[in-house]
Parts: C-alpha cells; structure tokens; sequence
C-alpha cells in the first residue's frame, strides 16, 4: 500500500507481472502471425503504456496507429461509443491487432470491431491487458488477454481516474 497524492493504494499486478505476462503475449502474438506485417491500433489513452512494452515484446515487420475513442452514459443502459480521433491512414489489406487498455462493458470493443471491419483489413483482433468479465454487457472475442480481474476500479500502468495516475508503473486499486 502506498499513498499518491494523499490516495491509499494498493497493488493490484506489479510491474514485474506485468512485464512477465507481456513478454508471454509478445512471444504468442510473434508465433501466431508467423512473420506477417501486423498493424497495433491502440485506443487512446489508457493503453499508450501497455502498447509501448508489448511492441517491444513482438518480432515482427509491425506498424502502429492509435485511435481515440469516448464512451458516455446516456439514460438507457447501454453507453454510446464515439470515435474523438480516427486512424492516420487506411488499413485495407493490413493484420490489424486492437491494443486495449481494459474490456469493461465491452462496448468500446464491440464498436471498434464493426467499424474496422467496414475498412476491409485482411483481420481484426482484440489484446486487451485487463477483462473485468463481472462487468460485461456485450461479449467481445479477446484473443490475447493478460489478465482476468475483479470489478474494481483499477489505476496505473495508463489507466486513469479523473486523468490522474496514467504514469504508475504498476497496476493498483485506490482504496477509501
Ligand atoms: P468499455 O466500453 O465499458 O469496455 O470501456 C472501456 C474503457 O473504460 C477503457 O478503455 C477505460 O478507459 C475505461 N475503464 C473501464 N474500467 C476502468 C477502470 O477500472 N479504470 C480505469 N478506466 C476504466
């Protein structure tokens, strides 16, 4: 437990855990594209740290992109995802693997999944770090995924509360 800013917090995956379920991800993402080009989009912001340590963990010819995106509630349950900044290029023909910080509802992925794939990549798949499967509202296929956690909110390692605590090198809980 330590304390930032006057906030208890707990570790939750430290960074050597961190480090060491990534490097599985890299070594399984380089074998499974077997050399290929591979595109990494990743949804801004949560994942720039995430997508900056597995693109050092994979062995391949590998492009990135990053998309942002917003989610909000409106009265009916389910959140409206919106595109805030798109693509720098097209992705036609391209392997493209979307990089995520956390599937929580699901519904961010379930968007990004169907707008993709209107642009006719060659494939669309998901990595996500984080699935807080007590949380999902939609089923998303997560072809790489780190690590299944409970439904607490979590901070650090890119993820944010209010915008703060992106720059923790671990992955922690804040705690009353
Ligand atoms: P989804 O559309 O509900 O799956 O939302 C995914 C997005 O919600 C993630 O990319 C995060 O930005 C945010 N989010 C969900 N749970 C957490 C959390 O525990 N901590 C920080 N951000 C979260």
């Amino acid at each position: 437990m330590s304390r930032l800013g006057g906030e208890k917090v707990e570790v939750l995956l430290s960074e050597a855990q961190l480090a060491a379920r990534i490097a599985e991800l890299g070594a399984r993402i380089s074998a499974d594209y077997a050399g290929q080009p591979l595109t990494l989009v990743g949804v801004l912001k949560g994942s720039f740290m995430f997508l900056a340590d597995l693109a050092r963990a994979i062995d391949l010819p590998l492009k990135v992109d990053f998309i942002g995106t917003t989610s909000y509630q409106g009265t009916k349950s389910s959140g409206v995802v919106r595109i805030t900044n798109d693509l720098s290029r097209p992705i036609d023909g391209e392997h493209i693997l979307l990089v995520e910080d956390i599937v929580d509802t699901g519904l961010t992925m379930q968007y990004l999944l169907e707008n993709l794939a209107t642009r006719h990549p060659a494939s669309v798949k998901v990595c996500a770090l984080l699935e807080k499967p007590a949380r999902a509202k939609v089923q998303v296929p997560i072809a790489y995924k780190g690590f299944s956690i409970p439904d607490e909110f979590v901070i650090g390692y890119g993820l944010d509360w209010d915008g703060r605590f992106r720059n923790l090198p671990f992955l922690g809980v804040v705690k009353p």
